[in-house]
């Protein structure tokens, strides 16, 4: 059952409700055969990790492994990234500071910053990464309208599958604030073994400072694991991790984007560091999934 206790049961759902067409996504939900369009996706060898099929996120039961998570994220999401949703995801984009041919969103969700990397570098390949089926069919039905080619995996942002440097920019949007903090930690070790040299990742989330002095913030949106987010240092995981020149930029004080990047290593060659013909060797690269 979700909490009935914390302010967004009592207070901000109920409002948000009155600014959405619970009919619309009521239609919208009963046009879809979600089993068989989330068969598509799953994958047998993807283990769901304990700490997130255990809880409710947002007040939804079953949190992210639903189709009324798929649904409603995305009218829910677009009222509570002030000053404005897109603004918020901009940040992230206009913080890259490589030119990316192969980009990993980690924990994608319904793709709205996934679709944005894919705008803002049309020949990159980008691929977005989700632990939910259900998130990822609606990820892909967004990209299909938008006519986005866009890859959508099935897959544990700690362990993903993918060969070592076989990415240049690794992106997770509101994504750790959701995730135990050792478990943040293993993705940015997976995302640093992903990544080649001189590769960047890119981490968007709630501001971590501001966070620790709003309690009742904490008690917001029914977030597990929110409180020891917002007591860790993002900065500090990506530097144990091996990332240099780490940086975390506020953004409109509720929102931070912290980046890191894969060290070079002195005295290696270009093609040792992940850099040469190797990394545009298709053929580990799952198939389009439409
Ligand atoms: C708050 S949503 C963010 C979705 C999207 N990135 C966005 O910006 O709207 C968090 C997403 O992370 C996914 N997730 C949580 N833990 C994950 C993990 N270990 N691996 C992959 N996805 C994960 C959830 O399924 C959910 O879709």
């Amino acid at each position: 059952m979700a909490r009935q206790d914390t302010l967004w049961e009592r207070f901000l759902s109920p409002v948000i409700r009155l600014f959405i067409d619970e009919e619309e996504l009521r239609r919208y939900s009963k046009s879809i055969d979600w089993q068989k369009e989330s068969d598509r996706f799953r994958r047998t060898d993807v283990t769901i990790p304990s700490y997130y099929s255990s809880q409710n996120f947002h007040g939804i039961e079953g949190g992210y492994l639903t189709t009324g998570a798929a649904v409603s994220y995305d009218p829910i999401t677009q009222y509570v990234l002030p000053p404005n949703e897109t603004m918020v995801r901009q940040a992230l984009i206009d913080s890259i500071q490589v030119k990316p041919r192969r980009i990993l969103d980690l924990g994608c969700g319904t793709g709205s910053t996934t679709l944005m990397l894919k705008q803002a570098f049309p020949q990159a390949q980008v691929i977005g990464l989700d632990l939910s089926p259900y998130m990822l069919v609606r990820a892909e039905d967004k990209a299909k309208t938008a006519n986005l080619d866009i890859q959508w995996h099935h897959g544990d942002a700690e362990k993903t599958g993918f060969p070592d440097q076989s990415f240049d920019l690794v992106t997770a949007s509101l994504l750790f604030h959701e995730t135990p903090p050792a478990v943040s930690e293993a993705i940015l070790r997976e995302s640093f073994r992903l990544l080649t040299t001189g590769g960047e990742v890119l981490i968007l989330d709630g501001n971590q400072k501001t966070l620790r002095h709003l309690e009742f913030l904490n008690n917001l949106f029914e977030e597990p694991y929110i409180r020891d987010y917002a007591a860790g240092s993002v900065d500090a995981w990506m530097g144990k991790a091996g990332f240099e020149a780490v940086q975390t930029q506020d953004f409109w004080l509720i929102q931070q984007v912290s980046r890191g990047v894969k060290p070079i290593k002195e005295g290696l060659g270009v093609r040792d560091q992940g850099l040469g013909e190797a990394f545009f060797d298709e053929s580990w690269v799952p198939a389009p999934s439409y």
